[in-house]
């Protein structure tokens, strides 16, 4: 049986590859999808305020472009990601809108930021895939100036979000080799435990730290449930190795289980999330 990608290394491939591909694919209908977030994050900047903003985990950049718009000429927007494809997506809609947005290929657990260079920090379910996430913490945490704040949304576990487990709970008896998750291992809900989070974050120079549960409701267009289904989490990692007539089976096995989550044209269900919240520990 398959392990979910734990290394740094493994997660820099998925993400450049057919996982960061779907995200690209299907931009449009996820940035639909996790709009409350974008809205949640944009708007706990204050308006021209002329800050400046690192996005971890910015993916396509829609919350980069968005924060952008919001702090303003005097403040400046950069959004890193270790996806090749999902950065030069974000440059291209960057480019598009005339935003001064900036993009930064890197791994944010050891991109060497200038130092202090950040009055605040966000990410809409970017920093969850660190193979050392103190390390990762403790490197923002320099990047970021004393007193600096931190605004970051991540998924609570999958038991609390059986949306997003409804494939891969469907598919199993059809795919035995469908990639099992660990706890507590890079992945959707390595934040899933606030105990473990608030941990993480202590031990690498993070302080006020709140984690208050964020419950939500997401919306997508029916039309979008398939391109969901066939590309997107664990199973659509998988489904374009598995030969026909299984595809199909599965394909239509899971399409039949999101069905209490169709309503008409649309796909409703609760996000079950945390907010984190914490502020850069000044030096002593
Ligand atoms: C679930 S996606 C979220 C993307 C984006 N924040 C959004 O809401 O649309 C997670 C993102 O984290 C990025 N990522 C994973 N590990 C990373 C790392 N070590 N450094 C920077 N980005 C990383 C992935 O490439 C991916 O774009």
């Amino acid at each position: 049986m398959k392990t979910a990608p734990a290394t740094a290394d493994e997660q820099r491939a998925l993400w450049n590859g057919v996982v960061g591909r779907a995200w690209v694919d299907a931009q449009a209908a996820l940035d639909q999808l996790f709009q409350p977030f974008e809205d949640l994050l944009a708007d706990s900047v204050l308006a021209g305020s002329a800050q400046r903003v690192l996005d971890v985990g910015c993916g396509t950049g829609s919350t980069t472009l968005a924060v952008a718009r919001r702090v303003g000429p005097g403040g400046h927007c950069i959004g890193i990601d270790v996806s090749e494809p999902m950065i030069a997506t974000a440059r291209e809609h960057a480019a598009r809108e005339g935003s001064s947005a900036e993009f930064v290929c890197a791994d944010a657990q050891t991109h060497a930021f200038e130092p202090a260079r950040f009055d605040r920090l966000i990410s809409r379910f970017g920093v969850m895939f660190f193979d050392d996430p103190v390390q990762a913490f403790a490197n923002l945490r320099r990047a970021a100036r004393d007193g600096a704040e931190m605004l970051l949304i991540v998924w609570r576990s999958g038991a609390e979000n059986p949306f997003m487990t409804t494939a891969e709970r469907a598919a199993a008896p059809l795919l035995p080799n469908l990639p099992t998750r660990k706890p507590g291992a890079p992945g959707q809900y390595a934040f899933a435990d606030r105990e473990h989070v608030d941990g993480i974050l202590r031990s690498s120079g993070w302080a006020d730290i709140d984690i208050r549960p964020l419950d939500v409701e997401c919306t997508m267009p029916a039309a979008a449930l398939m391109q969901y289904v066939t590309r997107l989490g664990v199973v659509g990692r998988v489904l374009h190795e598995v030969e026909e007539p299984r595809r199909t089976q599965v394909i239509q096995t899971v399409r039949a289980a999101f069905e209490p989550y169709v309503h008409g044209a649309d796909v409703r269900f609760a996000a079950a999330c945390w907010t984190v919240a914490a502020r850069a520990a000044g030096s002593t």
